[in-house]
């Protein structure tokens, strides 16, 4: 959850949704997606919610199971009696598995007791390599998970290192095996590209280590410099060279390539799926108008055309649940116009695509340009009037989507 989020208008203490919006509760999908903010080390190119032992000194850490329960009874007091299975949970972070297998199943049980899991939810965890083990992930599978989502980021020494990782380069790899031996159907890995250092064949090595873990699932995102981590300090000092912009589009493309060749499909401009079912039907759920809410500090929830987001800090998130009151910091109602120009910016990052139906006037004569401009896909606009992106408009998705919104 990078960046400061908006101003936005009070959470009452109850937590209770603005008038009239109790009537749309129920009405799309809904998920819960659970924050866990801890992690072993703070990674140099990070800037998560997220805390180490040393920078909380106790205190939340510890009674973090019963708080996140909290918010979840909390969640069901809003919301109403209202049936409201859960189709998809999401626990990610931070480091979720610094929690144990058993601790992140009590939380699991809550959403289950207070909520009921829909037949064949899916149930995602991240992890990270080196905090799990073949056992915990066995624990996690008992537990009721489906999906686990590991942090790869590359197989290369040297770009672990700059990415301050501290796992060996193999060990992403043998996670996902042991998942898979555990009966995970679902499993993912995280790479990060475009490392200052990181050579074309760097890149391939690390691609093709994945691929070579047989996983269902791969994002592949382009590092971000964020402003306040030691990453961007190093940078500033001249320590580390800058990403360079022409390298991370080859390795895109590269990416692109390797993970194609090997059966696995774009279907989110960072995300790659070996077919429709092992997509992550709770991010797709985030990009086409889900409902969900966020459990634990600094957690975004969007119920009802209401979206709203919890104190940062897990001190006063605690302080907060402990006195009864909303974790909630601050919260919009979406108008219908801002609507329409977030669906335009999830959609069209979408294989899907963004229907012209979305799109104002001056975004159809953009999507006009951007088929003429080799940018989306001229079958899918002329026939369907969907802007589908094509490659080389993936590489330039933002600078589209701006065109789009008109
Ligand atoms: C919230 S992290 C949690 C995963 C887990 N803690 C781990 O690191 O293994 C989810 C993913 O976001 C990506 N990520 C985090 N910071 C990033 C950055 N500055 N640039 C690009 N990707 C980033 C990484 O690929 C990471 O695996
Ligand atoms: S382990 Fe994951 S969440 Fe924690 S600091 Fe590193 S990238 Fe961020």
């Amino acid at each position: 959850m990078p960046g400061a989020p908006p101003e936005g208008q009070p959470v009452p203490a109850d937590g209770a949704l603005p008038d009239g919006a109790s009537t749309r509760v129920g009405v799309a999908p809904f998920g819960i997606y659970i924050h866990v903010p801890f992690c072993a080390t703070r990674c140099g190119y990070c800037d998560f919610n997220t805390y180490t032992a040393a920078e909380l000194g106790g205190g939340p850490r510890e009674s973090y199971v019963d708080l996140a329960i909290g918010e979840i009874r909390l969640a069901r007091r809003v919301l109403g009696a209202a049936s409201l299975p859960v189709s998809t949970v999401f626990v990610g972070g931070g480091t979720p598995t610094l929690l144990a297998p058993g601790e992140l199943g009590a939380i699991l049980a809550a959403v289950d007791g207070e909520f009921g899991l829909a037949p064949g939810a899916e149930v995602t965890t991240e992890a990270n390599p080196e905090s799990v083990d073949q056992r915990a992930l066995a624990g996690l599978r008992q537990a009721g998970f489906t999906r686990v989502s590991f942090g790869m980021q590359s197989a290369v020494p040297h770009v672990l290192a700059t990415l301050d990782r501290v796992h060996t380069p193999d060990r992403p790899a043998r996670a996902a095996k042991w998942a898979r031996a555990e009966g995970f159907g679902q499993v993912s890995l995280d790479l990060i590209y475009g490392t200052p250092g990181e050579s074309d064949e760097d890149w391939r090595r690390s691609v093709e280590a994945a691929l070579a873990a047989e996983p269902t699932h791969i994002s592949a995102y382009a590092l971000i410099v964020e402003t306040g981590t030691r990453l961007a300090a190093q940078i500033r000092r001249g320590q580390i060279a800058e990403p360079d912009d022409d390298a991370m589009a080859d390795r895109y493309l590269a990416a692109d390539d390797l993970l194609t060749a090997a059966g696995l499909t774009w279907y989110e401009i960072s995300n790659w799926a070996a077919d429709p079912a092992a997509r992550c039907r709770h991010n797709l759920a985030y990009w086409t108008g889900g409902d969900w809410w966020g459990i634990g500090p600094g957690a975004h929830s969007h119920v009802a055309g209401t979206r709203w987001w919890n104190v940062r800090h897990p001190r006063d998130y605690a302080a907060r649940l402990a006195a009864g009151v909303s974790p909630g910091q601050a919260r919009e109602v979406l108008t219908e116009a801002e609507r329409r120009t977030e669906q335009i910016m999830l959609a069209t990052r979408l294989a899907g695509g963004c229907p012209a139906a979305l799109l104002p006037e001056s975004g159809r004569a953009a999507a006009e340009r951007a088929v003429a401009d080799g940018l989306a896909e001229p079958a899918a606009w002329r026939r369907r009037r969907v802007v589908v992106l094509t490659r080389r408009g993936r590489l330039l998705a933002d600078a589209v989507i701006r065109d789009l919104t008109g």
